[in-house]
C-alpha cells in the first residue's frame, strides 16, 4: 500500500491522464494552485504539454502501450486518479477499434493497475454521449443509457469498468458525465470540432461564422473552470459510486450561441448557413440537479462571460 498523504508532508497526489489536453491542463493548474502534487500522463495525441502552465511531474506515454508494471509505477502513491485521456467523438481518422482499444481496454488496465497499488479513488470523465440521447427530454443520471456511437459505448463501458475495479480492489470512484465544455486553450484540431472554437477562429479571420442547418439545435455549455470545480469536488468529497452530469441545465441554440459570440467580439459579420448535419433538430441538455444536491455544485460562469474569456485568451 502507498504511504498515506499525511506521510508525504500532507500533500495529496493526483494522477491526471490527458494532462496536456484542454480540460486536463486546466485541472492540473487548479490542483497545483490548491497545493496538490500532480503527475500527468499524455502522449500529445490531441494535447500539447506547452499548454500546461504549472509544475507537473510529466510522464510522456501512451496508455495503450504501457505494461502493467509501468501502469503500476504510474499509479504509485496516488491519492486520486483523474482519468481524462481518451479517444474522443468525431476525431478525424479514429477507428472504432482504436476507440475501444484506448477507452475500454487500456482504461481497464489502468483501473486495475490503480486498484492493485491501492489508489483509493478514481474520478472518470464520461460523456453525455453515454446517454445516446438527441433530446428533446432533459438527460437525468437515472435514465437508461442507450449510446448510439462507439465513443458513447466506450464511455459507458468505462463507467462500468469502475464497478468491476471496485469489486476486485475496493476502489472508490465517481463519474462525471460532461456536457459541452468550452473555454480558453480548447483546440480545434484533433479533438471535438467545437463550434465555439471554429467560429471564433473564423471571426478572427474576418470570415462569417457558419451555422449548420437552421441553427435551432441546442446544446448545454459549461465553462471549463466550472467543470474543473466539479471534478475536484468529486475527487475530494466522500462520494462513492456517484455518477453526475456536469451540465448547466440550460439549452442554448447554435443561433443564440453565435449571436453571443459575435456580440463578444464586436463584429458586424452576419452568420452564414452551412448544410444541416446529424445534429439537426436536437436538444441536448443535462439536468444539473443531482450535482447540485450531492456536490453543492452548479455552473457559475455565464455564457457571455465565458465566451469573452475564450475570445480574449485567443
Ligand atoms: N471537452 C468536452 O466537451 C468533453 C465532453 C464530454 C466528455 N469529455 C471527456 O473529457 C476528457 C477530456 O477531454 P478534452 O476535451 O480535454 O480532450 P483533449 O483531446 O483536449 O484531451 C485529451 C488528452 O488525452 C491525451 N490522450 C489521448 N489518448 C491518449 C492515450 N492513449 N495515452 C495518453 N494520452 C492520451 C491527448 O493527447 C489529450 O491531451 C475526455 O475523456 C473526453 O472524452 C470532454
Amino acid at each position: 500500500m502507498p504511504p498515506a498523504a499525511a506521510e508525504r508532508n500532507g500533500r495529496l497526489t493526483a494522477l491526471v491522464t490527458g494532462a496536456a489536453g484542454f480540460i486536463g491542463c486546466n485541472l492540473v493548474e487548479r490542483l497545483i494552485s490548491d497545493g496538490w502534487s500532480v503527475r500527468g500522463l499524455d502522449d500529445e495525441r490531441t494535447g500539447d504539454w506547452g499548454r500546461v502552465k504549472a509544475e507537473v511531474d510529466r510522464v510522456d506515454g501512451s496508455l495503450e502501450v504501457m505494461s502493467a508494471d509501468e501502469l503500476q509505477v504510474l499509479c504509485g502513491d496516488v491519492d486520486v486518479l483523474f482519468h481524462l485521456a481518451a479517444e474522443k467523438h468525431n476525431t478525424p481518422g479514429v477507428t472504432a477499434d482504436r476507440t475501444i482499444e484506448v477507452n475500454v481496454a487500456a482504461t481497464a488496465r489502468l483501473f486495475s493497475a490503480a486498484g492493485s497499488v491501492g489508489v483509493p479513488k478514481i474520478v472518470f470523465t464520461s460523456s453525455l454521449y453515454a446517454y445516446g440521447s438527441m433530446g428533446p427530454d432533459v438527460m437525468y443520471e437515472q435514465d437508461l443509457p442507450h449510446p448510439s456511437t462507439v465513443y458513447g459505448v466506450s464511455k459507458l463501458a468505462g463507467e462500468h469498468l469502475l464497478r468491476a475495479t471496485e469489486r476486485s480492489y475496493g476502489v472508490r470512484w465517481s463519474v462525471a458525465r460532461l456536457f459541452f465544455i468550452y473555454g480558453p486553450r480548447q483546440l480545434a484540431a484533433g479533438g471535438y470540432p467545437s463550434v465555439v472554437v471554429r467560429n471564433f477562429e473564423r471571426i478572427a479571420r474576418d470570415e462569417a461564422p457558419v451555422v449548420n442547418g437552421d441553427g435551432s439545435q441546442t446544446l448545454d455549455y459549461v465553462f471549463v473552470e466550472d467543470c474543473v470545480e466539479a471534478l475536484l469536488r468529486l475527487g475530494l468529497g466522500d462520494h462513492h459510486g456517484l455518477t453526475v452530469n456536469v451540465a448547466s441545465g440550460t439549452s442554448t441554440s447554435v443561433n443564440d450561441l453565435t449571436a453571443a459570440m459575435l456580440a463578444v467580439t464586436g463584429s458586424l459579420l452576419e452568420p452564414t448557413a452551412g448544410p444541416a448535419d446529424w445534429t439537426a433538430g436536437s436538444r441536448r441538455v443535462g439536468s444539473p440537479d443531482l450535482a447540485a444536491e450531492r456536490l453543492a455544485w452548479k455552473t457559475t460562469t455565464p455564457l457571455d462571460e465565458g465566451l469573452r474569456r475564450v475570445w480574449e485568451a485567443a
